[in-house]
């Protein structure tokens, strides 16, 4: 085969059974973070250029590097959202949201930055996330921390570390970055370009730099957890605090600062041992700031968003794998004409049930169709031939163990209700 379009660069296709594995983490995603009062927030793809810009970091790679912009037909500056953060935000303002006591939300959808692709890194990709507004109490950061730990253990995900921070608030950070100029004072020099331009304009950013060099440098240096301010400190120590009464396991990360300059306080990363060099399942923190800098009442957030390419790929390496997608499929194999008409009536009936069945009305003989069914991995052969409809019977065959009965024909639906815990399980 050679076809004559290829996807672009760093874009996946999601297709069976990985396409059906996105939608079960959806739908898990979805459930995990109802019980926490999380509800569904949809946004556009696209949004004004600006929105992510200032809230994002102008120094940030993000805004820096990885963002597509591009003007639409009046000459306006759009971008593919590169995260949900902003948006949302967006939203909650415009939309009113803050007066209509609705402070929650969850998202899944896909986000766009454009990285050299590598193994969990892609450019177009999903991230699923939440957002807490209203709260600035350390138990709404704990319970996010905590939201997003119950989705990674229903998913059976193993060997992950919660890693965590605070970056303080506007003052304590002021004081700190204060200190990281004074202690690199005469060694601009020495560190890389990019850092060069942080130390001017954010210098809290050279914590993040990838540059080995760099980091030999950089590790001396003050913690950021030691120089948090009365308030912050207090904050942090309480995050913690619940932490450890939810039962959430933590290590402190002293030099997390995370991609993205809005938080305030709290930040943390879900990682994993299963992934390479792009080790974060996910992160977030609080950004106490940003509804406010974007026109709103001053309005504390937390929230967290997971990459859901990487959250498969440790589900793949180390949780035990999703049932085949058509395992709980009766697979009705229809043979001749005459039967057509009452294999048609049989799906509808077992559908109506909740069952799910595929209906096999081409030609061919029973050899072929139950090949077809096995190679699908299909729970069950439902075999309507002539002889069974004179008979008022049909032939049932459990794909998994081979046994086959023949049952009324009447009584097929029953049959199957009966042993939804069986192959036939749908819902
Ligand atoms: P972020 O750390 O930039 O945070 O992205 C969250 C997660 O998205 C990453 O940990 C990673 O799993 C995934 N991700 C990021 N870039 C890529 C990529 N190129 N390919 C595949 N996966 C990727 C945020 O986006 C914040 N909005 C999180 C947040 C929500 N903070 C507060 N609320």
């Amino acid at each position: 085969m050679n076809p004559k379009f290829q996807a672009p660069r760093g874009t996946l296709d999601y297709t069976p059974p990985g396409s059906l594995a996105l939608r079960r983490l959806q739908e898990l995603a979805a459930e995990v973070f109802s019980r926490y009062g999380f509800l569904p927030l949809e946004t556009p793809i696209f949004e004004s250029t600006d929105l992510f810009t200032r809230s994002i970091g102008e120094e940030t790679d993000i805004v820096s590097k990885e963002m597509y912009t591009f003007p639409d037909k009046k000459g306006r500056s759009l971008t593919l959202r590169p995260e949900g953060t902003a948006s949302a935000v967006r939203a909650y303002l415009e939309r009113g949201l803050e007066d209509t006591g609705f402070s929650r939300f969850w998202y899944f959808g896909p986000m766009f930055r454009y990285e050299r692709p590598q193994a969990g890194r892609t450019r177009q990709f999903f991230q699923l996330g939440v957002e807490a507004f209203a709260d600035a109490g350390p138990a709404s950061d704990a319970e996010v921390i905590e939201c997003f730990w119950r989705l990674c253990e229903a998913l059976g995900l193993e060997g992950l570390q919660v890693k965590l921070n605070s970056v303080g608030c506007a003052a304590c950070r002021g004081a700190y970055t204060a200190a990281l100029k004074e202690r690199l004072r005469g060694r601009e020099g020495d560190v890389c370009e990019q850092c060069r331009t942080r130390l001017e304009k954010n210098p809290l950013r050279i914590l993040d730099c990838k540059v080995a060099a760099d980091q030999e440098l950089y590790r001396d240096l003050p913690k950021l957890v030691d120089s948090l301010c009365e308030a912050c400190a207090a904050h942090f120590a309480g995050v913690r605090g619940n932490l450890e009464l939810l039962g959430v396991a933590y290590v402190l990360e002293p030099r997390l600062v995370r991609g993205l300059d809005y938080y305030t306080r709290t930040a943390f990363e879900i990682t994993s041992g299963a992934l390479g060099a792009q080790d974060a399942v996910g992160g977030g923190g609080r950004y106490d700031l940003l509804v406010e800098q974007f026109g709103g009442r001053p309005t504390p957030a937390v929230g967290f968003a997971a990459g859901v390419e990487r959250l498969l790929m440790v589900a793949e390496k180390t949780a035990a794998s999703l049932p085949a997608p058509y395992a709980g499929t009766a697979y009705i194999a229809a043979l001749g004409e005459r039967v057509g008409r009452r294999a048609l009536e049989l799906a509808r009936d077992i559908r109506t049930e909740k069952l799910s069945c595929l209906l096999d009305l081409g030609p061919g003989g029973l050899g072929k169709k139950l090949k077809a069914a096995s190679r699908l991995a299909c729970g069950w052969a439902l075999i309507l031939g002539d002889a069974e409809l004179d008979s008022g019977n049909i032939a049932v065959k459990d794909l998994a163990s081979g046994e086959q009965k023949l049952v009324p024909l009447e009584g097929l639906v029953t049959y199957l209700k009966e042993r939804r815990g069986h192959p036939c399980r749908t819902s």
